[in-house]
């Protein structure tokens, strides 16, 4: 009986499936056979929203609104003013052909409350968090007007050089391939045909391998194999696929040769054939003009190469609208690829419920009750607790209340670095610093301490580059007006009459996100400076350290007593802080990137090969292994690594049977015993190795975990299943396989302290 009721539900699911996937092509179809091919291109066509982020108000002489008339404008984004949006709604339905705008913006951690940046949230390993930050960022990204977000950003990165690693889940593809689906459930919801009115639609980027740059320099070319790239990077773009994703945004980066906006292996074969992939793939901004640079051909070409590869729609290039009619009647292109290119952002449109009413996501009074509520700023606190990592703690941490500390550093009460990179909030100045969210809860004196970094050529670069790339007559405050050797001096005058030192050093916002790659990434000298200075006092010090990147911390490690890093912790990070340093929450954050020890090493990862000479990473130099004369192997945080207040104890993990059938599955159980004396999380990791495979396989791969509660004393069994899909990877012939042979599993509190079993694959 049970089993005919859900026949005859599936089936009446899949009725209304197909019914409502017909009326939505009759109704394309319909629409399309009223288009002009102008009309049509011009739905390929995406620009910024005049100003950028900045309300401006719509006139007819705003270059948008002219596109609109002329009906050469599908999209707009990066506005979050209601009322603008509204109003240029209004200009896209009474033109043209009366089709709705699509409106994108950057929303990437949260919008007007700002949650962690992400690589910050993928240290919380709490895939539910995460869901349910991009649930609120979608409730208000919809209340300001916003139906298209441009996240989750899925890069996977070895490499923090490269600036973007603030904004992707980590290193791992696995953890990042399970971030991806809980963002796109969270903005999007389960039902990926359907969006109630407080859900939007995602754009995954940056589609592909935009995070393995070389060097770690900005939009620098991508050398990967496509098994590496299979094995090593995909997984997260393709388990958003998986997940029902709307839309994809294409890197600027090249591919096997190609520039990945004209590459059809990466948006035909592999997103659309073999993932399934349904929605619109959008170029990133002016990417199709850069394939130019990048050596293809003019901007007729590019743009016709594009469309051809599977590329809908053009942000910011004005390569579609410029040139695909001229390339139509050439025969560089045909009216198909135009057509389909249109119908996909179309049923975009219909998905959103746009052509129904396209004012449902313009509603003005939402904005007021639903945006930076106080429930929204509590929930980023509880975020933002779930977010930190302490690095090192010889147990000066946690703090009693009541302690007089000196709060110094440049990063002590900058409240845009609270909110970080990527931050479209008009409240992002309002973030809790770290000085007043200590200052809150135990006495406190301030002191900047130091100069943000010795060089003020790189200063002004990290500081206002930005600003004058879109204003160029930005005027540039000079940078310090007292010299460093007095900011040190007054900041050690506190710190004695303290009984702690807090120093709160790292790097700015704009330090870290596009365009920021570093060479160096220790910390700046002028800060070190500082620490060395405070050091020399005698006081307990404990570093909070705010980093959009993995920095190299030797010295830091070596002498602070306490290292917690807090990334930058969004809207309300300062209260988040001070709740770990003075003990109300206990650090849970696991880093999801390794931690080198110097630049050199990099990239550095935990899921590397063994090679033909590998040498243990804690072992000195040795001669024709593989190693450094002047460096150890190994990093100083490996991936998973993060102290708690608690300890927590694991036992020998234990197989259900030593042997598995490749359709078979095998469990691994652990006892997990918090053996600490306060009640804490603990993420448990499961690893596996391929002992011998066909091709080489990673020491290590991140397989499966479990962010679990327990109470001092506490002890609990962990289960994970393993099926031959754990143990499988994408093969020479670019088969995903599962080769019969050993196995290593692997538990533990991190990549590097694991306890070991051998399977079995017959
Ligand atoms: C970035 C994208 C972003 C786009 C639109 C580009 O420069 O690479 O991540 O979504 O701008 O703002």
């Amino acid at each position: 009986m049970k089993i005919r009721i859900s026949l005859f539900l599936a089936a009446l699911v899949l009725f209304s499936a197909c019914r409502e996937k017909s009326e939505m092509d009759r109704y394309i179809d319909d629409l399309m056979g009223r288009m002009t091919l102008e009309q049509k291109i011009g739905q390929l066509n995406l620009h910024s929203a005049s100003g950028f982020i900045s309300a401006l108000r719509v006139t007819e002489e705003d270059e948008n609104v002219k596109l609109l008339r002329a009906g050469k404008l599908g999209g707009i984004y990066g506005s979050t003013d209601v009322n603008y949006l509204r109003d240029i709604q209004a200009v896209a339905l009474e033109s043209g052909a009366g089709i709705p705008l699509i409106m994108g913006c950057d929303i990437i951690h949260g919008h007007e409350t700002v949650f962690p940046v992400p690589l910050a949230l993928s240290t919380s390993w709490n895939m539910d968090l995460i869901e349910k930050t991009a649930r609120v960022a979608a409730k208000e990204a919809s209340a300001c007007g916003v139906n298209w977000v441009y996240s989750p950003m899925v890069d996977i990165c070895r490499d923090p050089r490269w600036g973007r690693i603030v904004e992707g889940g980590g290193e791992d593809p696995f953890l990042g391939g399970e971030i991806a689906k809980a963002m796109v459930y969270g903005y999007q919801g389960r039902d990926p045909g359907s969006f109630a009115d407080d859900e939007v639609m995602v754009c995954v980027k940056h589609y592909a391998l935009y995070g393995a740059a070389e060097a770690g320099r900005d939009y620098n070319q991508v050398f990967l194999s496509r098994q590496e790239a299979l094995n090593g990077y995909m997984r997260p773009y393709q388990q958003a696929a998986y997940a029902g994703a709307g839309s994809y945004m294409s890197s600027f980066n090249e591919f096997e040769g190609i520039p990945a906006s004209m590459n059809s292996y990466l948006m035909d074969e592999l997103l659309r054939k073999a993932w399934g992939f349904d929605g619109f793939i959008v170029s990133d901004a002016t990417a199709i003009a850069e394939e130019s640079a990048h050596g293809i051909g003019d901007l007729q070409e590019v743009s016709a190469r594009s469309l051809r590869a599977g590329l809908d729609m053009d942000m910011n290039s004005d390569g579609y609208i410029g040139t695909l009619e001229k390339s139509l009647q050439e025969g560089r292109i045909g009216k198909t690829e135009i057509d389909e290119a249109c119908r996909r952002i179309l049923e975009a449109k219909w998905k959103l419920g746009l052509f129904e009413d396209p004012y449902r996501y313009l509603n003005p009074a939402r904005v007021e009750k639903e945006v930076y509520t106080p429930e929204n700023r509590a929930f980023a606190r509880e975020v933002a607790r779930e977010c930190q990592v302490l690095l090192k703690n010889d147990g000066v941490l946690p703090l009693r209340k009541g302690t007089k500390v000196a709060v110094v550093g440049p990063l002590a009460n900058d409240a845009a670095s609270m909110a970080g990179t990527w931050t479209m909030s008009n409240h992002a100045g309002e973030s809790v610093t770290l000085y007043e969210g200590i200052a809150a809860v135990t006495p406190a004196t301030y002191a900047e301490g130091s100069w943000l970094m010795a060089d003020l050529a790189q200063e002004e670069n990290a500081r206002y580059a930005l600003y004058k790339t879109f204003a160029p007559n930005y005027p540039t405050p000079p940078l310090h007006t007292v010299p460093q050797q007095q900011l040190i001096a007054e900041a050690v005058a506190k710190a004695r009459q303290a009984d702690v030192i807090i120093a709160c050093v790292g790097e700015i916002a704009n330090m870290n996100g596009e365009g920021a790659s570093r060479s160096d990434i220790s910390l700046p000298e002028s800060q070190e400076e500082l620490l060395k200075a405070l050091r020399a006092t005698g006081k307990p010090l404990v570093m909070v350290l705010v980093t959009g990147r993995p920095l190299a911390l030797c010295w830091a490690d070596e002498n602070m007593n306490a290292i917690l890093n807090v990334w930058s912790p969004g809207s309300e990070g300062g209260h988040a802080v001070a709740d770990i340093l003075f003990g109300d929450a206990n650090p849970s954050g696991k880093l999801t990137t390794t931690f080198p020890r110097s630049v050199g090493q990099v990239p550095l990862y935990y899921n590397h090969k063994n090679t033909g000479r590998p040498h243990p990473d804690d072992a000195p130099y040795k001669k024709f292994v593989s190693c450094y004369l002047d460096e150890l192997n190994g990093p100083l945080y490996p991936f998973g690594y993060g102290l708690s207040y608690s300890d927590f104890t694991y036992s020998a993990p234990v197989l259900s049977a030593t042997e598995m059938t490749p359709g078979g599955s095998v469990t691994v159980t652990v006892e997990v015993t918090n053996s600490g004396s306060c009640d804490g999380y603990e993420t448990v990791q499961l690893y596996i190795h391929d002992v011998f495979s066909s091709s080489t396989r990673p020491v290590k791969e991140l397989k499966g975990f479990q962010k679990l509660f327990l109470k001092a004393g506490e002890s609990r069994e962990v289960s994970f299943t393993v099926t031959a899909d754990d143990l499988s990877y994408f093969n020479h012939e670019l088969q995903w396989v599962c080769e019969p042979g050993d196995f290593e599993i692997m538990t533990g509190t991190n990549s590097r302290d694991t306890q070991c079993v051998r399977l079995t694959v017959k």
